[in-house]
């Protein structure tokens, strides 16, 4: 195959790819690789939500303290400022191409406040086809499925391009553009046991360090507490957002033991909750998330995707306490750049879980990730435009 020249070419379909590809093609033509199908990534996987301030009874300085205190204050703090006051506008872009929120939002561990934007329990699958759609139909975005990024391409210390290779015709390519884009998702795939898809491989994250890029903040890595755990079952997640509507986590006595570990208990923010099942490991226990106490029908109307999939694994949630353990979710550190996406390397930029901007500091607060990936994907880099 040729090579081919473009303004930007986006690696990557997830929520940052996507939307940046759209945001990009009003000043250039863009091309979008991925390498797997266009919804295979963790975006589509996503099952809690948004989180947006958009209760007048809410304030964006409730969401800004709620995602440092989750965070331990290792968050940058104007990273974190731009996230949450641009978030309603995030959502509205979203509106605008199509998305349908719930009315009621909800809530999820470490928030002072019901402001998960969702859409059932299956939110970022319906993102992702809407940015699917709207990608589609743009004709100044060209998109090559199957085709993997496996090298950057530089030239007096800029990034120039890429190698790439098409798994269904078998060669490799090179492909040159002014700007090559990042979005290439987390690390999952590189733990035992994680809630990651397949694609999660941290592809971006080593053709960035080998091209010499800074990283940032690798060390923190968040596991999520609630994920189906039972032999030869898939690490299945198990939405924050039921402790949300007031299920808990308890041992094989029963017992409800994380007050002991946070006043918040269910609701206390995913790094503490994992801290504290590990600790209670060591003394012998294991753990079950327990939703049976709420109405069964209300259940299976609130919860459907997650019902119906453990359903399949053979646990009924209306009925049985299911078998969880922690497993790793997600990167908070990554490719360390400005609040525009620009890396350590001209012409090389980098957005979504694929980036460190710092906006989730040592822990990221439930359903920031999503927003992140929109929020630094709206608005083009100046010398770009
Ligand atoms: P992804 O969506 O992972 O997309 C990465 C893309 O890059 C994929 O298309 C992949 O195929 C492609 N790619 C990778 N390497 C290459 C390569 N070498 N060449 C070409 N293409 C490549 N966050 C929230 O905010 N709210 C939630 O409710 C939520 N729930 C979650 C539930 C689950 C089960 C999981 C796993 C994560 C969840 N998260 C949630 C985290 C969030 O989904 C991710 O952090 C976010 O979707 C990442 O988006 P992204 O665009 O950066 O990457
Ligand atoms: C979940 O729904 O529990 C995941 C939310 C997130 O990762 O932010």
């Amino acid at each position: 195959m040729e090579s081919s020249s473009v303004k930007f070419l986006v690696i990557g379909s997830g929520i940052a790819g996507l939307n940046f590809a759209l945001s990009a093609s009003k000043y250039g033509n863009v091309l979008l690789i991925t390498k797997k199908r266009l919804i295979d990534s963790a975006t589509a996987k996503a099952q809690g939500g948004i989180a947006a301030v958009l209760d007048p009874n809410d304030s964006f300085a409730s969401h800004i303290k709620d995602t440092l205190v989750a965070g331990h204050f290792k968050n940058k703090k104007s990273a974190v400022e731009y996230l949450v006051k641009n978030a309603p506008r995030a959502i509205a872009r979203l509106e605008s191409l199509g998305m349908k929120f719930d009315k009621k939002a909800r809530r999820e561990g470490g928030h002072s406040f019901f402001r998960v934007a969702h859409a059932g329990d299956n939110t970022g699958a319906i993102v992702e086809k809407t940015l699917i759609k709207a990608v589609s139909k743009n004709p100044d975005i060209e998109i090559r499925e199957h085709t993997k990024a496996i090298k950057i391409i530089k030239k007096n210390g800029q990034a120039i391009g890429i190698i790439a290779h098409d798994e269904q015709k078998n060669c490799t390519y090179e492909i040159r553009a002014k700007a090559v884009i990042l979005a290439t998702g987390g690390i999952g795939q590189k733990f035992k046991n994680t809630t990651n898809p397949k694609i999660s491989e941290g592809d971006g994250i080593d053709m960035a360090s080998s091209a010499g890029a800074s990283l940032k903040d690798m060390q923190y890595i968040q596991f999520h507490p609630t994920v189906l755990f039972a032999p030869k079952k898939p690490r299945f997640l198990l939405t924050e957002t039921l402790r949300g509507e007031g299920a808990k986590i308890i041992n094989e006595n029963h017992e409800q033991f994380l007050k002991k570990y946070h006043p918040l208990a269910e609701l206390a923010p995913r790094d503490i909750i994992c801290n504290a099942m590990w600790k209670e490991e060591k003394k012998g226990h294991h753990f079950f998330l327990d939703f049976t106490h709420k109405d069964s029908k209300k259940t299976k109307k609130d919860f459907p995707y997650i019902y119906k999939n453990l359903k399949k694994y053979g646990f009924d949630l209306t009925k049985d306490s299911i078998p969880i353990a922690p497993a790793q979710h997600y990167l908070c550190g990554g490719i360390a750049v400005d609040l525009s996406g620009r890396t350590s390397i001209p012409g090389l930029y980098a957005y979504g879980e694929t980036a460190r901007t710092g906006v989730h500091g040592a822990n990221r607060l439930a359903s920031n990730s999503l927003l992140e990936g929109l929020v630094f994907t709206m608005d083009i880099p100046k010398e770009l435009r």
